[in-house]
């Protein structure tokens, strides 16, 4: 949530801000702007609204070879110009780019203003901004560190000093910030996708921790008052910018639902291993003796994260049989869980960078709790918390609405049951039967999605439609609750997902010819349970839309997504991908812009 980028060395500062902005645009949209230093002052250009509009509000070359620069997704403060990054203080002689929450701000704010400071914005940053700027500190870095010593919250920082020329002041806690290293000029920014144009070097900056970035070299320290040096040396990521382009799809959204057999490929190649029907999983650092020793999973993640949980909560006790659930990480935060020795937690998460997901990873060790990661983002600070566990290998994945990320984390908690399995009583034949089913996933999501304009067509009939709800029992349940979330949040159309049993006990009352249903019908042993939950509706007069890979009697839904037959244990996976398109294509004939959803932002790095 909120992008930053910061660059200085031999260029022109101001095209490689923009550029990047835009690359970052994912993580907000609603304000952007930059500021590089000129003869007397600042130079800030700020507007509300997208990147483009601060492209638009650059009339001509701006010659300042270092530069700071935001996206903005709002907290403290509407969505307005005066709200914008970068934020002075009251000099002019300090600028400040910032992700995260200030949460003492209006302490700050309310002692800052009895000393006669005249605020500009209503942003918690700004109080930072001034704070720096009344240090009597001899270098920016002290000025920097003796600020953030007064400050309570997160923040990922990039900080310009007038007076101390030639350097950036960037600092970390909560807010992810990553330097990349050119030659004879150096990038900073919140997220890789802003630097692959420019560099493969990076250096991750942890929590806590402080950095003076000059263009031809940086060092790092802890941000304590008694700061210590830190050696940090560059790692490489393998990622290129043609992996954050379009290339020939309309929107982020779309090229990443087709993504997916590819990526799910990556996620399953290597892991796999028919002699002994089992899932080799090299990040985990568990021997077979340590495996039986877990009593109990437990999956912790936020929204779409939290749903794929579920899913493997259920996988884990098909094929384990051992209890497993899952938990939003913000619940589990907060109500000082028990935590138990022999209890197996998994920290799930796209971005590795969720603020509730981290900080139960956090407390989770703090406790002693067992931990993996299911991460996508490799160097991410839940990747780093964790310490162990299972990459996705999705790809990046830029969409608001979590499609790929969401497909490899169900199946790598597949792998983790069947694994889980194989070390208890899990036979060699189911065992069997589990790795060739995986092995059939991304022939099958592709033949899902070669079914897209079919899906679209049932999509367009419901465009009008302002509410719906999605039912599905047992594996089917988080289906519905993911399919229900995608909707929701790309077309913004009111979706209710249920248990389908539960329906009778009450939202039934809601069913009529406006309020159609869309159920999840896996060919399994409630098959007909399913098909009697769909006459119940009917008889009400609502329309039904069946995600199925069974053969229902002639004319008993409205309409039906079809989903090729696998393993039952492995349909979640599948019979989520229609529901993609589905959300995609109602969405599409809203005319929603799908890959910025209104409020909404990647990567959710607040409370
Ligand atoms: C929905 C969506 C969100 C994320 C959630 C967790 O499409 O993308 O619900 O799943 O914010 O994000 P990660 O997985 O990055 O922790």
């Amino acid at each position: 949530m909120c992008g930053i980028v910061g660059y200085i060395g031999r260029r022109q500062a101001a095209p490689i801000l923009v550029e990047g902005l835009h690359r970052l645009e994912y993580r907000g949209y609603d304000s952007a702007g930059l500021a590089t230093p000129e003869a007397d002052g600042f130079r800030v250009i700020k507007t509300e609204g997208r990147v483009q509009q601060l492209r638009n509000l650059i009339k001509e070359e701006i010659p300042a070879t270092i530069g700071i620069a935001h996206t903005r997704w709002a907290t403290h403060g509407e969505p307005s110009d005066a709200n914008a990054h970068p934020h002075l203080d009251a000099s002019g002689r300090i600028a400040l780019v910032h992700n995260g929450i200030i949460e003492n701000a209006d302490r700050l704010r309310a002692q800052l203003t009895a000393d006669g400071v005249v605020f500009a914005s209503e942003t918690d940053t700004e109080a930072l901004a001034h704070l720096i700027g009344r240090s009597e500190a001899a270098t920016l870095e002290e000025k920097v560190r003796e600020a953030l010593s007064r400050v309570e919250g997160t923040y990922g920082i990039v900080v310009l000093d007038l007076d101390n020329p030639g350097q950036l002041v960037v600092a970390r806690n909560g807010s992810p910030i990553v330097l990349g290293i050119g030659e004879s000029e150096m990038f900073v920014a919140s997220d890789v996708a802003a630097l692959v144009r420019h560099t493969q070097q990076v250096v991750y900056l942890d929590d806590g921790e402080l950095a003076v970035v000059r263009a031809d070299e940086f060092h790092t320290s802890t941000l304590a008052v008694e700061a210590s040096p830190v050696v940090k040396s560059p790692t490489t990521v393998d990622l290129v910018v043609d992996d954050y382009e379009l290339g020939g799809s309309a929107d982020f959204m779309s090229k990443e639902i087709h993504e997916q057999p590819t990526a799910l490929s990556r996620a399953l190649s290597g892991r796999l291993n028919e002699r002994f029907a089992t899932a080799h999983l090299g990040g985990i650092n568990m021997d077979p003796r340590e495996l039986r020793a877990i009593r109990r999973v437990k999956f912790l993640g936020c929204g779409s994260s939290y749903y794929a949980g579920q899913m493997g909560a259920q996988l884990v006790e098909e094929l384990a049989r051992i209890p497993a659930d899952a938990e939003p990480a913000s619940e589990f935060r907060y109500r000082n869980p028990v935590v138990e020795a022999d209890t197996l937690y998994v920290a799930l998460s796209q971005s590795g960078e969720t603020l509730d997901t981290l900080a139960a990873a956090q407390e989770l060790k703090r406790k002693g709790g067992q931990l993996l990661g299911v991460v996508n983002v490799v160097g991410s600070a839940i990747a780093r918390e964790c310490g162990s566990g299972i990459f996705l290998h999705a790809g990046p994945e830029v969409s608001v609405a979590s499609t790929k990320a969401l497909t490899n984390t169900a199946t790598s908690l597949a792998m983790l049951a069947l694994l889980l399995g194989r070390v208890r009583d899990l036979s060699t034949a189911d065992g069997k039967r589990i790795v060739a089913g995986l092995r059939r996933l991304p022939d099958q999501v592709a033949e899902i999605l070669a079914q897209e304009q079919a899906v679209a067509e049932v999509a367009a009939r419901f465009a009008d439609t302002r509410s719906m709800f999605f039912v599905g029992r047992v594996r089917g349940w988080p289906v519905a609750r993911e399919g229900a979330q995608k909707l929701k949040e790309i077309s913004y159309v009111h979706a209710e997902a249920y248990q389908a049993s539960e329906l009778k006990h009450g939202p039934l009352a809601l069913i009529d010819n406006t309020m159609p249903t869309v159920i999840i019908v896996p060919d399994d042993e409630l098959l007909s349970k399913n098909i009697g939950t769909i006459e119940e509706i009917k008889a009400r007069n609502g329309a039904v839309i069946a995600v199925t890979n069974a053969e229902l009697p002639e004319g008993l839904a409205d309409a039906e997504l079809r989903v090729p037959r696998n393993e039952t244990e492995l349909d979640p996976i599948l019979f989520t991908i229609p529901l993609q398109l589905f959300a995609y294509h109602l969405a599409a004939k809203l005319g929603r812009d799908i890959d910025r959803p209104r409020n909404l932002a990647k990567s959710v790095t607040v409370e």
